[in-house]
This record gives C-alpha cells, sequence and structure tokens, in this order.
C-alpha cells in the first residue's frame, strides 16, 4: 500500500470547498460548509503539496473532484476508497503525470475506465468494487503495471488485448465478478503471468492450451462457462492431479465451476 500522509475522516465537502478555496458560497447549495468541515479543510489545504493523498471509509460523496486535483501536478498516489463517490471517473485525472497509484474501490462509480490513468513504473490501479461498465482499455496491459483489481464491478467484452500487453512477471490481475464474455480455447497468455483471477465471469471455450507454458502461482477461471478437460503437459503437470473434468479445486489453480460438465452439453448443443 502507498503511503497515507493525508487522512480524512470527515466528508468529502470540504475538498468541494477547497475547489473554490475559502469562498465556500460558491459551492452549490447541497454542500454546504460547517465548522467541522472546514477544521478539516485547513487540515487537507496543510497537506496540499503533498504527492499522496489518501482518504478511506468515509462518507465522502459526490463526483470525484477533477477540478480539484488538477492543479496536483506532483500527485503520485490518490486513494479514495470505500467511500460514495459517484458517477464516472473524470478522463481529466489522466492529465496528472506522476500519478501511478490509484485506489479508488468501494464506491458507486459508473461508466466505463478511462485510458491512461496511472503513468510510470510499478503502477496500481484499484478500482473494485464500484459499478463500472464497458471493456477493459488495452495500454493497462502495458510494461510496469503491477496491480490491476477491477473485480467487482460490470465490465464487458474481451479482455485479452489488455492480458496480452502485460509484461512483468509478478503482474496481480483481478478481474473477477465481472460480465466478461470471451472464448478462452485459443487465447495465448504472457509466459510470465502469476496471478490472474477471472473467476465469476462468463468465459466460454475450452482452458486455454497455452497455460502449460505459464508457471502460474494464482489462477482462477471458476464459476464461468467453461468446458472440457483441462490441459496437463509442462507447468499444468503440477496442477493438474485430476486426469477428469470433474469438479476440482486446486488450493493455487482454481479452474472448474460445478457446472463445469453441463457447459459442455450446452456448447455442444
Ligand atoms: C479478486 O477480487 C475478489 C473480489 O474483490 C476477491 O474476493 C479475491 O480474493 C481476489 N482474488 C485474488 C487472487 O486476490
Ligand atoms: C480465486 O482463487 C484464488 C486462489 O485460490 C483465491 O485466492 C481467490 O480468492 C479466488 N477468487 C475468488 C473471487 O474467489
Ligand atoms: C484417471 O485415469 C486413470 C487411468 O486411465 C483412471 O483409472 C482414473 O479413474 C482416472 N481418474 C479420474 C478421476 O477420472
Amino acid at each position: 500500500m502507498a503511503n497515507a500522509t493525508v487522512v480524512v475522516t470527515s466528508s468529502w465537502i470540504p475538498l468541494l470547498c477547497l475547489v473554490v478555496l475559502s469562498t465556500c458560497t460558491a459551492v452549490s447549495s447541497a454542500m454546504e460548509c460547517n465548522g467541522d468541515d472546514r477544521a478539516v479543510l485547513l487540515r487537507v489545504k496543510a497537506q496540499l503539496g503533498d504527492p499522496d493523498l489518501d482518504i478511506t471509509g468515509t462518507s465522502i460523496s459526490g463526483p470525484v473532484p477533477a477540478s480539484y486535483l488538477a492543479g496536483a501536478t506532483n500527485l503520485r498516489t490518490l486513494v479514495i476508497s470505500d467511500s460514495r463517490l459517484a458517477g464516472p471517473i473524470p478522463t481529466s485525472l489522466a492529465g496528472l503525470p506522476n500519478l501511478r497509484y490509484v485506489d479508488l474501490s468501494g464506491n458507486f462509480l459508473t461508466g466505463a475506465i478511462p485510458p491512461g490513468l496511472v503513468h510510470g513504473s510499478f503502477r496500481f490501479l484499484i478500482l473494485s468494487r464500484n459499478r463500472l461498465t464497458g471493456e477493459i482499455p488495452s495500454c493497462y496491459g502495458g510494461d510496469d503495471v503491477d496491480t490491476v483489481d477491477l473485480s467487482h464491478n460490470r465490465l464487458t467484452g474481451d479482455p485479452s488485448p489488455f492480458l496480452f500487453g502485460i509484461t512483468r512477471p509478478a503482474t496481480k490481475i483481478n478481474l473477477s465478478w465481472n460480465k466478461l464474455a470471451f472464448d478462452m480455447t485459443e487465447v495465448r497468455f504472457p509466459h510470465h503471468l502469476r496471478f490472474l483471477d477471472l473467476s465469476h465471469n462468463r468465459i466460454t471455450g475450452k482452458v486455454a492450451k497455452s497455460l502449460m507454458d505459464v508457471r502460474l502461482e494464482h489462477f482462477n477461471v471458476s464459476d464461468n462457462e467453461l468446458c472440457g478437460e483441462i490441459p496437463a503437459g509442462r507447468f499444468m503437470a503440477a496442477h493438474a492431479k485430476s486426469n477428469s473434468s470433474r469438479v476440482r479445486l486446486d488450493p493455487v489453480l482454481r479452474l472448474i465451476s460445478s457446472k463445469w460438465e453441463d457447459n459442455c452439453e450446452w456448447q455442444k448443443g
């Protein structure tokens, strides 16, 4: 986790007030600054030059305050998690040149994931537990991404272009609990992939043979619509202790849903 240097325990309103700095009257009538908010405002204001902003587990609501953050060119870390942010992720955040750690998990964010939100090396993009829709921008697979957690959203489409871009060996990718739909049979997973959670989606076809060449530490495709045999050669041999396509939950490799064989029938038909 990033170092947390600004922790705000009150509402989001102070930051909105901060947009217009001391003149709270310019903020819409629904967002008035009270005395407590002012105190928080002063604390945050004192930290404005700090590159790490971490506001977790508060009742802050409303949109991500893009206009407030627009001038924060040295912002490195933006954590506003488990709060009540709503609306789309502003595309303008992509213009913050030093932002490399974004955690907006556990909010009510909607719309598509803008491309290019994080920059530099060891990038983290954590947008889990929101209501995001659309496809995963392929740019996040690029080199030096460390963690991409988009789990528990409403993402759709085929994430293969994103997955193919992954070049760092220990990258952690979590796309579980979405609505991703694609045929896995011919997907060629990057050889150095180690952590991938694709469980609880709508993936069809067979478990890709290319996985035999991937030294997996965590790979979870349970609760999809996959069908057929698990490839058993090379690196898969360590996992594939069963030669059947029956339910099997290897602690490392969670491949199979209880509907496994039904899926085969269904896909044959
Ligand atoms: C992926 O995210 C889900 C839900 O947020 C979580 O339950 C799961 O443990 C994560 N998977 C891994 C491999 O960390
Ligand atoms: C997928 O499997 C991994 C490894 O067993 C586990 O850590 C993770 O929590 C699982 N993901 C979900 C969403 O259950
Ligand atoms: C695996 O194959 C062996 C030999 O062909 C067979 O005896 C065994 O029943 C199979 N195991 C399962 C779980 O299907």
